[in-house]
């Protein structure tokens, strides 16, 4: 078993470092204050190949494993969650989505321009009344022969304002249960298709949550992503990844604030030394350099499973659980660690600690992770 990463793993590594530093960095705490997209910067790693990591480049992606786009989203996640959860739907969601169930048309149509950044992409699943209760659709879209026609509303749903293009989930026979659900692309500016307004968020405050909805919204056939039914499977399949990628999101977050306690603990001094001299500090440290390491093997172990095409539904899960426990605790270690000084914007360490707790929340709560991990084990 090898620990160390390839050369081409660091050199990744290095890239998405050295961006999150010099374009991530500068007015991250401004674009969270005035809850402001990153435009330029998605833009940006668009033209770096960012936003379609995994995607072949015959549709435009950057053609690289699951391991790099992992380790991309780690060191993004350092410096700008906001940035990153945009970077992770688009790949790990809407390009992911469309390049294994999309027919050629679609990759031909939608992919290409997703993968290379020009556009972005949204996946629309939960509802008012259907969070954690996937298969509880109540959004519509009514078979009309060729084309669906789609009722209802979305809500909490990323890049809602900026994407282009929306993977819509939305039940087409009731009566099927989840056999009856399926997942259609909708494009921005589809008539009766209206952006509900922005949310005010406690965390990720610069990207854009909105709710949508949809009024006898006209879809052609062609826009369905599978067969007849097949939405709920594509859903569930596709967060499957999609905690992979949050699982990193996560990682990022707890070893951004972990550097940044680290740092400060050698510069600030109390007592007549640097605070990291006493054993109160020191002690923390440790305790979240472990944490950190064993979030980090298991989102590796998720990233590796998902490359050797084994099953990563419990790896993922298992992945996303744990990093997101890890970095709801570590930012709190890290303002702790700051003192006053953690609890004011400058330091960083209070909007990583914002930022933490959707870990737990998108792409399925702790608890839906809990019932993934444990059906997986109850059933051997
Ligand atoms: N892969 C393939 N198929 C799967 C699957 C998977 N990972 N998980 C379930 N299925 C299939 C099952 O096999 C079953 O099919 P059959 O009847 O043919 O056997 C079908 O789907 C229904 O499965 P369950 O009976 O297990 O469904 P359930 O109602 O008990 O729900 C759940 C399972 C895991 C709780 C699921 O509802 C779930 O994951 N909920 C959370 C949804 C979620 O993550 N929401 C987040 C929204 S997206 C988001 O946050 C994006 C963003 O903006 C950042």
């Amino acid at each position: 078993m090898d620990f160390s990463l390839s050369e081409e793993h660091l050199m990744i590594q290095e890239a998405a470092r050295d961006f999150a530093q010099n374009e991530l960095l500068p007015g991250v705490i401004e674009r969270d204050d005035e809850q402001r997209f990153p435009t330029e910067q998605i833009k940006k790693m668009g033209e770096l190949g960012f936003m379609g990591m995994m995607v072949d480049p015959k549709y435009n992606g950057s053609g690289m494993d699951t391991m790099s786009y992992v380790i991309a989203m780690e060191e993004l996640s350092k410096v700008d969650a906001s940035a990153s959860v945009v970077v992770s739907v688009n790949n790990s969601l809407v390009c992911y989505g469309l390049e294994t169930y999309g027919t050629e048309e679609q990759k031909e149509k939608y992919l290409k321009r997703l993968a290379s950044g020009e556009i972005i992409g949204a996946f629309c699943l939960s509802e008012p009344e259907a969070g954690s209760d996937a298969t509880s659709q109540k959004t519509t879209a009514i078979d009309k022969g060729d084309h669906y026609i789609i009722n209802g509303t979305k809500n909490w749903i990323t890049n809602g304002n900026s994407a282009e293009v929306y993977l819509v989930i939305a039940q087409t026979d009731k009566e099927k249960g989840h056999k009856g659900i399926n997942a259609l692309i909708v494009e921005k500016g589809a008539e009766g298709f209206e952006i509900g307004p922005k949310e005010n968020k406690l965390g990720i405050r610069g990207s854009d949550t909105h709710s949508l909805i949809f009024n006898d919204v006209k879809v052609p056939k062609e826009n369905r992503i599978g067969e007849d039914g097949f939405g709920f499977k594509f859903a569930m399949k596709t967060l499957s990844g999609g905690r992979i990628g949050i699982a990193a999101q996560a990682l990022g977050i707890a070893a951004g604030a972990y550097e940044l306690a680290l740092k400060y603990s050698k510069e600030r001094k109390a007592f007549g030394t640097e605070i990291s001299n006493h054993q109160a500090i020191a002690f923390k440290l440790a305790d979240m350099h472990t944490q950190i390491q064993a979030a980090r093997h298991l989102v590796y172990k998720a990233a590796w499973d998902k490359d050797q095409d084994n099953n990563y539904d419990l790896s993922g899960a298992m992945a996303k659980l744990y990093a997101s426990q890890v970095a709801m605790e570590t930012t709190v270690e890290a303002v702790q660690i700051h003192g006053g000084n953690g609890f004011v914007k400058d330091y960083h360490v209070e909007r990583l600690m914002r930022d933490a707790k959707i870990t737990q929340i998108y792409e399925g709560t702790s608890e839906i992770q809990k019932i993934v991990i444990s059906r997986s084990v109850l059933k051997d």
